[in-house]
């Protein structure tokens, strides 16, 4: 048993294999390789042709699982140097893949290879003297040398920053099953990840082998929809079909491989106190113990912790991809309202909620945003203007220049390379100014105008407390009592104090008023300060504010009692114009924790507006800004930049 002494699989599981005569439903096993702990798929993806027992036993087929690496050779012969060659490029491009998968290789080729044993390698098969009953990728693979089967190996990890409910699996029908394995001693919930090898992206499926993490507010097919509530988690069965936008996703080739949590309902909350159903995701910067911001929070958190996940998708009504992209440090979008279909999402309010999507890199990022919203125009000409909106920067922007040192010099640097890249220099605007003097209820209402904090006062918070009312929490709520001998379920205090706050109001006229003064206000927005849309550039202006500076949010601090969210401020011109959002890493600051008592760095991030429906836009001019070395791709962990 020389093979297993150096190969060391260790079932955790058992009962994984049993047949299906016994009436036991496999769920797979994990195994360790290494030191690294892997998750084999209960179904083989192909078998191996043996022929019979003999021929098993001259190829060293002991019963026991061998891992193996399969490589689809290209050309004709196949021989050390290539082999070679293959073993570095899998070394450098997969986290799954490893040099234990060598104990056993099989080489897809035309002519049988000239390789001999050794190095570590003890089996060599071919397609030419043990054929397969499928085509497989090339990659890692578990071979159970009793059967022939071949398994998958996916990688495990653990969910340390808490940004998961559970990982997941394709359950092989369309749908998926929350991933039965878990690492012992990690307390926190794993996630498996297949290898990189497996995938190559095409037109078609430009998100091949991308590993994302959903939102658990998205509807998927096989999982239950828990919205960061639960008992709203236990009250339903797990969902029957996928929501539009995920399933776009997947038909693009990502994998889904976790759902995130959200704070509960998608209202926002604070670390820690808001967060009473379930403990809020850590996130990683600084001294990781700062308000990852919501609802997103998981998918951001995760974005910016695990370099294993390419993708998070979460949604934004009034802040909370925003929130989550400016405190985690990473790139996230507020798309147009009506980018994707929110079918089968857990509505907060239609008018207003988006679907979007976390990332770390520009270009990928661009990747997905072309792909999901897939009906907009994509555009490499960029606006010429660009709109800076003086009440919505920070007061040390009246020093010109800002004092160095600060977000606030740390954003006039990144303006200025923009302006350079752009060939322009920013327009300085007024909104109090210019709403005042180009209002139309200036006509309609009185002259002068009530200032955009009066008319926007409270409209948010109307339109959220009672849609959610109507669509989510009366219905909730009756199905709860219904099956729980009329009790009622408990509810976060941040919905709660929402949906308390819509229950005082007359839904009728509140919801009609508060749509007309939103459309009002986007019309205003898009055809005045965004000054309509160009067909070279999509958007005449790109409009700039600030979206973190560097704050701190400790989550060992108490808070206020949450109230519902009343007034007007920068992150809400998207919210009611239906224009994109979209949150870009700037730099990181310096600050002296009081936790680590070490100084640590946290993000500086800027939002960029832009007309409605010219998102491609931006996702272009982002790529581009990352070419010209204006915008970089962020890290995980403690700090955004290596
Ligand atoms: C096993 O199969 C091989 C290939 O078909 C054949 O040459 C060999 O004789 C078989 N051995 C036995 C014991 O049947
Ligand atoms: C084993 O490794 C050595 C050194 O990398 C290489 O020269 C040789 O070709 C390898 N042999 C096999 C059978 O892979
Ligand atoms: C799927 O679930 C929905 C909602 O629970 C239900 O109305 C519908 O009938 C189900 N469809 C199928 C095909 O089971
Ligand atoms: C985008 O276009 C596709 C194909 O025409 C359509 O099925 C889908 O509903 C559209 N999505 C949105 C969000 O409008
Ligand atoms: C913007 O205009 C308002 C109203 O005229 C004024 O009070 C405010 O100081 C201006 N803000 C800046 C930063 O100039
Ligand atoms: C608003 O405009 C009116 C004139 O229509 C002017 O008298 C008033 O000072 C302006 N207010 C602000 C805050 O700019
Ligand atoms: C906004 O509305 C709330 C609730 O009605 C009220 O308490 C607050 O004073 C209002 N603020 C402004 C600026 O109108
Ligand atoms: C809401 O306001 C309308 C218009 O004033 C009124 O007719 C209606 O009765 C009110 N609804 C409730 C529930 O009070
Ligand atoms: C709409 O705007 C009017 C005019 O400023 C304001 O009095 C009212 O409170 C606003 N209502 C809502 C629901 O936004
Ligand atoms: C608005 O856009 C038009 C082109 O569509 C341009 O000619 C005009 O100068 C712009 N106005 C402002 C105020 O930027
Ligand atoms: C863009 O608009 C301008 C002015 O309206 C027009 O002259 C030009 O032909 C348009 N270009 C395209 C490509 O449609
Ligand atoms: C951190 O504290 C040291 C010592 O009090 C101080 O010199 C330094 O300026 C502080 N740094 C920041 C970023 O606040």
């Amino acid at each position: 048993m020389q093979l297993l002494s150096t190969v060391l699989v260790a079932l955790v599981f058992s009962g994984a294999r049993v047949a299906d005569a016994l009436q036991v439903l496999p769920t797979g096993m994990t195994v360790v390789l290494g030191n690294v702990i892997y998750f084999i798929p209960p179904t083989p993806v192909a078998t191996l042709s043996l022929r019979n027992s003999s021929e098993a036993a001259s190829l060293k087929f002991g019963g026991a699982l061998v891992p193996f690496t399969f490589i689809n050779a290209s050309g004709g012969s196949f021989g050390p140097s290539d082999l070679a060659s293959v073993v570095a490029k899998n070394a450098i491009s997969d986290d799954v893949w490893s040099s234990d998968f060598m104990s056993g290789l099989y080489i897809t080729s035309a002519t049988t290879p000239s390789l001999s044993p050794g190095n570590g390698t003890e089996i060599i098969l071919s397609s030419s003297g043990t054929p397969l009953s499928a085509s497989i990728p090339s990659g890692p693979y578990v071979v159970d040398t009793t059967s022939g089967g071949i398994f998958e190996a996916w990688r495990l990890y653990s969910d340390e920053n808490q940004a998961f409910l559970y990982g997941t699996m394709p359950d092989g029908n369309g749908g998926f099953t929350e991933l039965s394995a878990n690492i012992a001693g990690a307390a926190t919930v794993s996630i498996a990840v297949p290898s990189r090898l497996y995938f190559s992206p095409t037109a078609d499926k430009p998100l091949a082998g991308a590993r994302i993490a959903v939102k658990d507010i998205f509807d998927i097919q096989g999982l239950r929809t828990g919205c960061g509530n639960r008992a709203y988690f236990q009250q339903y069965p797990p969902k029957n079909a996928t929501c539009p936008a995920v399933q776009r996703l997947i038909d693009g080739g990502a994998i889904i491989v976790a759902k995130s949590k959200a704070s509960q309902f998608a209202n926002g909350e604070t670390a820690t106190d808001d967060w009473v159903d379930y403990h809020a995701p850590y996130n990683p910067r600084g001294d990781g113990y700062q308000d990852g911001s919501s609802s997103s929070t998981g998918s951001g958190t995760s974005i910016a912790a695990y370099s294993w996940l390419d993708y998070a998708v979460g949604s934004d009504t009034g802040g909370s991809m925003r929130g989550p992209a400016g405190a985690n440090g990473v790139f996230g979008t507020r798309p147009s309202h009506g980018a994707v279909s929110l079918t089968d999402v857990m509505p907060l309010s239609p008018e207003l909620d988006t679907g979007g999507i976390f990332s770390r890199d520009a270009k990928s990022w661009q990747i997905a945003g072309n792909w999901w919203y897939q009906n907009f125009t994509q555009f490499n000409k960029y606006p010429s203007t660009i709109l800076f909106p003086v009440d919505t920067w920070g007061s040390s922007f009246l020093e010109n220049p800002p004092k160095s040192g600060t977000a606030d010099a740390m954003f006039n640097t990144f303006i200025q390379k923009l302006e350079s890249f752009l060939n322009t220099s920013r327009t300085e605007i007024n909104l109090t100014t210019m709403w005042n003097a180009t209002s139309p209820f200036i006509a309609n209402v009185s002259n002068p105008p009530p200032p955009l904090r009066t008319v926007l006062n409270t409209t948010y918070a109307d339109l959220i407390a009672l849609d959610q009312i109507s669509l989510v929490a009366d219905p909730f709520i009756a199905d709860y009592k219904a099956s729980h001998a009329g009790q009622s379920p408990f509810i976060d205090p941040a919905p709660l104090a929402r949906w308390n706050y819509g229950r005082t109001l007359n839904a009728t006229t509140r919801k009609a008023e508060a749509i007309t003064n939103k459309t009002v206000f986007m019309n205003w927005f898009q055809n005045t300060v965004l000054n309509g849309t160009n067909n070279e550039t999509c958007s005449n202006a790109i409009f700039l504010y600030p979206q973190s500076s560097g704050e701190t949010t400790y989550r060992n601090a108490y808070i206020k009692p949450p109230t519902a969210p009343f007034g007007f401020s920068a992150g809400r011109i998207a919210v009611y114009a239906e224009t994109p959002d979209m949150v870009v890493p700037v730099g990181e600051l310096p600050y002296n924790s009081t936790i680590s008592l070490a100084t640590e760095t946290l993000p500086v991030t800027i939002s960029f507006i832009t007309q409605k429906n010219c998102d491609l836009m931006l996702f272009s001019l982002f790529a581009a800004l990352q070419d010209a070395g204006i915008v970089s791709s962020v890290v995980t962990g403690q700090k955004m930049f290596a």
